[in-house]
């Protein structure tokens, strides 16, 4: 890719009911990159061109959902499964949406390695994309994910970490540890630290007994190597008698009732209805 090619040249997106500004570049056919806001329709997430051009393609699209299968609800949350290889240009257009919120260098635009887990929030009009995560059908290195990402027109709500936790919730049905691919972006990272934070601490503040770390990997399904990292920078790791022991000082108690009281909305494990791809 050549260094002019990097600059930004969508400046805004429109999808249903929201506009926003994109943050990088994405490889979207030139005839596009001179609108002032590009359309796009927000079900199967073809690119149109203009709001005229999105009336005439909204007569001919039926789709009001993801098109794959629903593999959870619980009130108006819902994923889809979709596979990279028999939804390819929906999956592709999906790519090319995130790269305009991703710096990443390696963004894979060959989506049939993959498959696709879109979180929907359903109204009146149907069931719109709000994010999704994408997961190697087969990962060398044990990632549970390969790129994350939540809608700006959503973002900071905490639907990232749903995201996030439902990513751990199949890898506990895949019976096996997971972790995201390297490397995170800064956002990535502080949204994988705050989960991984939130999850560690409530299970040593609701154990009745000492835990040791690899106890803590197989109930969570997070990597003995990522526990590790949140036990340190949160400062839970002490160094007693000769031994480590994990601690929770009343600092973080604090933070953990703190974090219970905001009665945040949680993926429900019970509602998913699915079975690992063979
Ligand atoms: N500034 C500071 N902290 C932030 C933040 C921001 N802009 N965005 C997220 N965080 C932190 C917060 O600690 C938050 O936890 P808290 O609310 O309990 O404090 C935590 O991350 C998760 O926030 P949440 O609202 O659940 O995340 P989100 O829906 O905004 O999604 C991303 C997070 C990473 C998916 C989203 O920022 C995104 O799509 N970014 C662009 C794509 C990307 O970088 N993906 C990751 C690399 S593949
Ligand atoms: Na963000």
């Amino acid at each position: 890719v050549t260094e002019i090619a990097r600059v930004k040249n969508i400046n805004r997106i429109c999808m249903g009911k929201h506009e926003v500004e994109t943050w990088y570049f994405s490889p979207y056919p030139e005839s596009f990159i001179e609108l002032d806001v590009l359309h796009l329709c927000e079900f199967c997430l073809e690119p149109v061109g203009t709001r005229r051009m999105l009336e005439r393609h909204r007569t001919k699209c039926t789709l009001r959902h993801p098109p794959g299968n629903e593999i959870y609800r619980n009130g108006d949350l819902s994923f889809f499964e979709i596979d990279g290889r028999k939804q390819r240009r929906y999956c592709r257009n999906l790519c090319l949406i995130s790269k305009l919120f991703l710096d990443h260098k390696t963004l894979y635009y060959d989506a049939d390695p993959f498959l696709f887990y879109i979180m929907t929030k359903l109204d009146e009009r149907g069931m719109h994309i709000v994010g999704y995560f994408s997961k190697e059908k087969q990962s060398a290195e044990d990632y549970n994910v390969a790129c994350i990402l939540t809608l700006p027109q959503y973002q900071r709500m905490g639907f990232g970490k749903l995201l996030i936790q439902f990513s751990y919730e199949l890898s506990k049905i895949e019976k096996k540890t997971g972790s995201p691919e390297k490397p995170l972006s800064d956002l990535g990272l502080l949204s994988y630290r705050s989960y991984w934070a939130d999850v560690i601490i409530e299970l040593l503040y609701n154990s009745q007994h000492e835990m040791s770390v690899a106890e803590i990997s197989e109930i969570t399904c997070i990597t003995t190597e990522d526990i590790m990292h949140t036990l340190q920078s949160m400062d839970l790791l002490k160094y007693y008698k000769g031994q480590h022991i994990l601690y929770l000082s009343e600092k973080t108690c604090k933070y953990h009732e703190k974090n219970v009281q905001k009665k945040r909305v949680k993926i429900d494990p019970r509602c998913i209805d699915w079975t690992p791809p063979k």
